[in-house]
């Protein structure tokens, strides 16, 4: 058979590593041959092929980003988007394919697969992990060790300065890297997209924090907003046509924070470096079991499916669990790590 591979959306750590086991099992154990198509969704909608055979996948394990190219392409915005995937599917003789990407790219799969038959299977990927339908996504604990190291470091210049040190982690929709790293990070405030802070109880927390001796850390998710709203971050909300965002959330409420206690406050916004470079070894390890068993889900056709852990186990889910809201911290989480959240 001749499969298809796409990785689509923002990149992460980890999607190479997929893409290699993807390519060597499927060589080696089923006798497949591959194409890879260029930039996410774009490459089967316009027909842009990258090479992909054993060869090209030697030495990638290690490798950030994608061999592939990525892109937000959404090849459903078109009228005639899933005929022209149909047509390129077919001249290149592509049986299956497998789609390694967040809500989006699989959202759009699903809708692929459920409304115009096309023969995907997914495979979950997001620093964010906030995909519905699997506990864990590829390059979420590769962000988390990036997050970790810098608040570790940071706590040293806190101390130092007896400063309020704001870190700003990613995480759009849900606090999953901003708990984590919180945690693992011994941060004394932090503050996630799911629950809106209030700044006055933060500042609060932060000056019983010095009266105990600590020069608090705040780590703060991207996507977290204050009580008073988006608007009070004095940005408008993202995404509106012609108008840009004055300044993020961390370099926002570090202001906030000075202006209200009269601590010294600093930010640091971790932005892409938590995307880039070499997975860690547990997401080499979720990238290489995903792969494989994406490939023997494309072997045995069982299309409109994605590979998804679940506890320990690597199962199939349909493809459409993947869609809809994000997948959020559980509020009992914050009561049991017992971290101020705001
Ligand atoms: O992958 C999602 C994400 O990591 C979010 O947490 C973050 O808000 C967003 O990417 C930022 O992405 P960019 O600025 O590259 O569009």
């Amino acid at each position: 058979m001749r499969v298809g591979v796409l990785t689509g959306g923002r990149d992460c750590p980890g999607l190479n590593a997929v893409v290699r086991a993807v390519v060597r099992k499927g060589v080696q154990v089923h006798g497949h041959e591959f194409v890879g198509f260029r930039d996410g969704w774009r490459g089967p909608l316009e027909g842009e092929t990258v090479p992909l055979d054993i060869r090209a996948v030697r030495g990638t394990l290690p490798r950030g980003g994608t061999i592939l190219g990525s892109s937000r392409t959404d090849p459903l915005a078109r009228e005639d988007g899933a005929r022209r995937i149909h047509d390129t599917l077919a001249e290149l003789g592509v049986e299956g394919l497998i789609a390694i990407g967040g809500r989006d790219t699989l959202g759009t799969a699903a809708r692929l697969a459920d409304g115009h038959g096309v023969p995907v299977v997914g495979v979950p990927k997001t620093i964010d992990n906030d995909l519905p339908g699997t506990d864990r996504t590829v390059g979420f604990d590769t962000a988390v060790g990036v997050a970790v190291e810098a608040i570790d470091r940071l706590h040293t210049t806190a101390e130092s300065h007896k400063r309020v040190l704001v870190v700003e982690v990613m995480g759009g929709e849900a606090g999953w890297i901003a708990v984590h790293s919180g945690l693992a990070g011994g941060a004394n405030v932090i503050l996630v997209p799911e629950q809106p802070f209030d700044v006055d109880r933060v500042c609060g927390w932060v000056t019983s924090r010095f009266q105990a001796t600590y020069s608090p850390i705040v780590v703060v998710a991207d996507g977290a907003v204050p009580k008073e709203g988006e608007a009070a971050l004095g940005r408008t909300p993202a995404g509106t046509p012609g108008q840009v965002r004055l300044s993020g959330v961390g370099e926002w409420l570090a202001r906030e924070i000075e202006h209200r206690t009269g601590k010294e406050a600093r930010t640091t916004v971790l932005g892409h470096l938590q995307r880039g470079g070499s997975p860690s070894p547990a997401d080499r390890w979720l990238a290489t079991r995903f792969g494989l068993h994406a490939i023997d889900a494309v072997h045995e056709r069982d299309f409109g499916t994605m590979v998804a852990l679940r506890g320990t186990d690597v199962v199939r889910v349909p493809l459409r669990e993947a869609t809809g809201r994000p997948r959020t911290v559980d509020p009992a989480l914050y009561e049991e790590i017992g971290v101020f959240f705001g």
